[in-house]
């Protein structure tokens, strides 16, 4: 057998050669010059906490499939609206866990105006008015086959919803919230919203646009979250966006840019990093991401089995979103993260 031996030709170029001289260890050498040059930061500024609401009074359940999640009725959500704004978190999205018995076909209850949504805005607005409050204007919490359109003869049917969805979004704002956020994907959904709000005098409340809103496998916890699990037959691929595609995610920006959407969301977060990238570099708009219950759940798992640094894990997936452009992110880890940059 013959044994190989490397050449080592008398020429061989020094390393100083080959980079000519260019060493980029040399900021990498300490911590203090890391610091100096670091991109992007993560801060509390940067967090939207996406909490859960039940009906009744002092009651928080546990999530089993989201790990330190919780969903709480209204004076709980209250009291933590008021460890939120203290730890300076800048706005909470709500999402409502809906009695069985008020769901129905065309998610009608959305459109009363003391429905648990509409009531934990204004009691969170009440005791925390320095808090900024985001209403999903979807319909699956309150329809009984879990869908965020309403369903007739096996269709969601675009038109229908959309006035429904509009309709709802003016009696949000009339609770108070400051920011309506579709996340149904219904086609004409941003400019109806716009009409109706400020139809009935409220321009100053803003439009987040779930713009790119992906079919996707990671939603899975949230719908154990907000009770949709059992109910929904089906996918949602008629409405969401096939996560192959990157070109209609940015026509679906920029029809909603044009309808008059005042932020862009990209969701999920993580696996859609190259979307955030585009919209960024293409309509220069403020740009979140949400981070989702599937992509929570992860880390939060495998760091409690020891398999990664759940924490670590969590402040390198929050940086990446900033990397990737975005101005803010919506995630279940907002209070932790708070709670760790300002110790
Ligand atoms: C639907 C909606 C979804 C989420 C929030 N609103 C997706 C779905 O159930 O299809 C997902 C949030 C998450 O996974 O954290 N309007």
């Amino acid at each position: 057998m013959n044994k190989f031996t490397p050449a080592k030709p008398a020429g061989a170029r020094s390393v100083d050669e080959i980079t000519g001289s260019r060493r980029l260890r040399r900021m990498r050498k300490a911590d203090w010059s890391r610091r100096l040059v670091q991109e992007n930061r993560l801060t509390v500024d940067d967090l939207i906490w996406p909490i859960f609401i039940i009906d009744g009074e002092n009651r928080r359940e546990v999530i089993p499939a989201m790990p330190g999640v919780y969903r709480m009725s209204v004076d709980f959500a209250v009291k933590e609206a008021e460890r939120a704004a203290k730890l300076g978190i800048p706005a909470l999205a709500t999402f409502p866990n809906v009695e069985m018995g008020l769901r129905d076909q065309t998610g009608a209850h959305i459109l009363e105006p003391d429905n648990i949504i509409n009531r934990a805005t204004r009691a969170i607005k009440a005791a925390v008015p320095e808090i900024g409050i985001i209403t999903d204007v979807a319909l699956d919490p309150f329809t009984s086959h879990g869908h965020d359109g309403i369903l007739r003869d096996g269709v969601i049917v675009n038109d229908e919803t959309v006035a429904q969805v509009a309709a709802a979004a003016v009696l949000q704002a009339a609770a108070g919230s400051d920011i309506i956020a579709p996340s149904d994907m219904m086609d004409g959904r941003i400019g109806a919203i716009r009409d109706a709000l400020d139809d009935n005098g409220f321009h100053d409340v803003a439009i987040m646009s779930y713009a790119t809103k992906f079919a996707s496998a990671f939603y899975g916890p949230y719908r154990e979250a907000i009770g949709t699990q059992g109910l929904l037959k089906g996918d949602k691929k008629t409405y969401y966006i096939d996560h192959a595609n990157s070109d209609e995610a940015v026509r679906e920006a920029e029809q909603d840019l044009a309808e008059g959407a005042d932020m862009l969301m990209v969701k999920p977060g993580l696996p859609y990093l190259d979307i955030i990238r585009r919209l960024k570099d293409e309509f220069r708009v403020p740009t979140f991401a949400y981070q989702v219950s599937g992509e929570y759940s992860m880390i939060k798992a495998a760091g409690a089995n020891g398999w990664i640094d759940g924490e670590k894990a969590m402040l390198e997936s929050l940086l990446a979103f900033k990397r990737a452009g975005c101005d803010g992110i919506l995630t279940y880890f907002a209070p932790e993260v708070a709670e760790m940059l300002k110790g």
